[in-house]
């Protein structure tokens, strides 16, 4: 893929290219969470977006996307988003920068990706990969921590989803065969080297995208910040829901209203969850691990109200095949991935079974894409 980014570079532009690389990223467990200040505990993975860049001497960005085969000029000094397209991120990375005072000059850009499916944030990789090539194209002195948070803030700005710090964080920070136990209040996170032994992840890509998934998303975080401020009245220190015990839980339900609660509910126990799991899987106990991304699942589905029928069938179906330790839906929800802890023995079974289940009640054919947990964003040699 970045041979082919580049010879497209050279074939429009006549110049020898910077090549910037950005993985997607999975997630173990710990889902919308990120924008409460909770815990998460993603890892990039291998498929990822590349971007080919160089200066152009011109006050404007020629930018052109190898998988939309499609181009778009904006002038550097003078640009706005665009409803729903894929130079935002470029615009958006672009403005974060220059709002931090750094001056850039006008520059030439192809990018393309190979993520296999959505729900594996080829947005944020998409950014974190932009803000690492005009890093080394500017010689911008710019933390990777930066990067991030110029990147998220680039997607609220730009492409209107108010987003945590999980994706693009994965997608900077990600180490080969390790997991990242990210604590979003502090933005700092441990390294945690996994090993499932005889056992992989594996997605199932359920292949559906619902169109009012961003919204909902922001509806969502809205919902937590509303609960904050009415429960700020009992935890007057309370800054996010990261702040109210698990253990009071029958106490917040006597505040939240029957709408309010079990989405408070759900992040409350989700970080939870993220703690007990990153403690399972230091004491090698994989069961335990399992019955938490099911118990995830059943509380995105059921309380946090994030899934939809085709991911609730796979993860369902999942839960009852032989060698499966554990299933969930990955990410944002209302569509794109689940993710599965599958016995090696029974990883062929699983497939089979659960493509033709899922085909025989959708009338979809599923695609099973194996994760290997690998290195976080960089330039190319
Ligand atoms: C999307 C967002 C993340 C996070 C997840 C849910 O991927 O970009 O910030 O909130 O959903 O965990």
């Amino acid at each position: 893929m970045k041979d082919k980014i580049a010879q497209t570079f050279r074939k429009l532009f006549a110049r020898e290219p910077i090549v910037a690389f950005a993985p997607g990223r999975i997630n173990l467990i710990g889902e919308h969470t990120d924008y409460q200040e909770g815990l998460v505990f993603p890892a990039a993975v291998k498929q990822g977006i590349w971007v080919a860049i160089q200066k152009n001497e011109l006050p404007s960005c020629r930018l052109y996307s190898e998988d939309f085969k499609e181009e778009f000029v904006f002038d550097i000094n003078s640009f706005s988003p665009k409803k729903g397209h894929w130079a935002n991120y470029t615009m958006g990375v672009v403005s974060q920068l220059q709002q931090a005072g750094y001056k850039l000059e006008g520059f030439d850009l192809v990018f393309g990706g190979n993520i296999p499916a959505s729900g594996l944030s080829s947005s944020a990789a998409l950014s974190v990969a932009i803000g690492t090539a005009l890093t080394e194209l500017f010689k911008l002195t710019i933390t990777k921590k930066s990067i991030v948070l110029y990147a998220q803030k680039a997607e609220h700005l730009f492409a209107g989803v108010k987003c945590g710090i999980m994706d693009p964080y994965a997608s900077a920070f990600g180490v080969k065969d390790r997991a990242l136990l990210l604590d979003c209040r502090s933005n700092t996170h441990f390294e945690v080297e996994v090993d499932f032994g005889d056992h992989s992840l594996i997605l199932i890509n359920s292949k559906v995208k619902h169109n009012l998934a961003d919204s909902a998303y922001n509806k969502r975080r809205e919902a937590c910040e509303a609960s904050v401020k009415i429960l700020q009245a009992t935890y007057p220190d309370a800054t996010t829901l990261r702040d109210i015990p698990v253990k009071d839980l029958d106490k917040v339900e006597q505040i939240l209203s029957a709408e309010l609660y079990p989405k408070a509910k759900h992040v409350i126990t989700e970080i939870d969850r993220v703690n007990l799991a990153s403690n399972a899987l230091h004491a090698g106990d994989l069961a335990a691990f399992g019955n938490l991304m099911k118990a995830s699942h059943r509380s995105l589905s059921i309380d946090f109200e994030v899934s939809c029928p085709e991911l609730d069938f796979l993860a369902e179906q999942s839960w009852k095949l032989p060698g499966v330790i554990g299933s969930r839906m990955m990410g944002g929800g209302f569509g794109g991935c689940t993710i599965n802890l599958v016995s090696n023995e029974q990883l062929e079974n699983f497939q089979s079974v659960m493509y033709s289940s899922y085909k025989q009640a959708f009338k979809i054919e599923a695609d099973f894409i194996p994760v290997a947990l690998s290195e976080g964003a960089g330039i190319l040699e």
